[in-house]
């Protein structure tokens, strides 16, 4: 059965390290009243980002934890939990954050931190997924929210978006098609996630308690 859905909104943190679309995305439809959360605070591994910007526009607060500032990984996820943690979040959300996290700090938030890869997983994990579909000559590509655990890229799959990848297609042109589906389809996760009708249990992703396929719940975008 579904949880009745809690009346203060569910603290949320998010992490960036770039330019932020996904995060401005997310902050719309909260502003919108689409999205039942409040975002805490950005932190970014990068100072000079346009992420920051975003939010600071709205008033979030945010912090800056430079990783070269670490002697190690370790180091510096253990600070980054005790940052994260400090604003008690419901909800962690990796909004474009490029880095590898270490068991600990992953085991320590499974079950409630989200991430957004661009490629439809189990393809592409890691890096250079737009160009990698290009030199393999698929015919679609497209976005997975999933959950995040240990595995690199590898935790259960919530949602998928797929886009065509037409013969003029550059590594640039897929990037901005995919980017407007993974605004879609972000919040919605993190909509699912916040309203206690998503759960990650033994290993599987379950939607109003249904377990969903393996590739995450197939989004069908009505303005294609
Ligand atoms: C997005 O395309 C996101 O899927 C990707 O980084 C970009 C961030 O854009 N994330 C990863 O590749 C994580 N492995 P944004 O800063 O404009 O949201």
């Amino acid at each position: 059965m579904t949880e009745p859905t809690t009346s203060h909104p569910k603290r949320v943190v998010i992490l960036i390290s770039g330019g932020g679309s996904n995060l401005q995305a997310i902050i719309d439809q909260q502003q919108n009243g689409q999205l039942p959360i409040e975002i805490c605070a950005v932190i970014s591994n990068k100072d000079d980002v346009y992420g920051l910007e975003r939010a600071q526009e709205h008033k979030i607060p945010t912090i800056v934890l430079d990783h070269k500032q670490f002697n190690s990984r370790e180091d510096y996820d253990q600070r980054l939990m005790q940052i994260v943690d400090s604003q008690q979040p419901d909800i962690l959300v990796l909004a474009g954050f490029m880095r590898i996290l270490t068991p600990e700090f992953t085991q320590h938030y499974e079950g409630r931190m989200l991430n957004i890869h661009p490629s439809l997983l189990p393809k592409y994990r890691g890096l250079h997924t737009h160009r990698r579909a290009l030199e393999a000559k698929d015919s679609k590509h497209g976005v997975t929210v999933h959950f995040v655990t240990s595995e690199l890229d590898g935790g259960p799959a919530i949602i998928q978006a797929s886009v065509p990848i037409s013969q003029y297609d550059t590594e640039q042109s897929l990037a901005t098609k995919v980017l407007a589906q993974e605004h879609k389809i972000y919040p919605l996760a993190i909509k699912w996630l916040a309203e206690n009708r998503l759960h990650m249990e033994n290993g599987q992703s379950l939607l109003d308690g249904q377990a969903l396929l393996s590739c995450g719940y197939q989004f069908q975008d009505t303005e294609h």
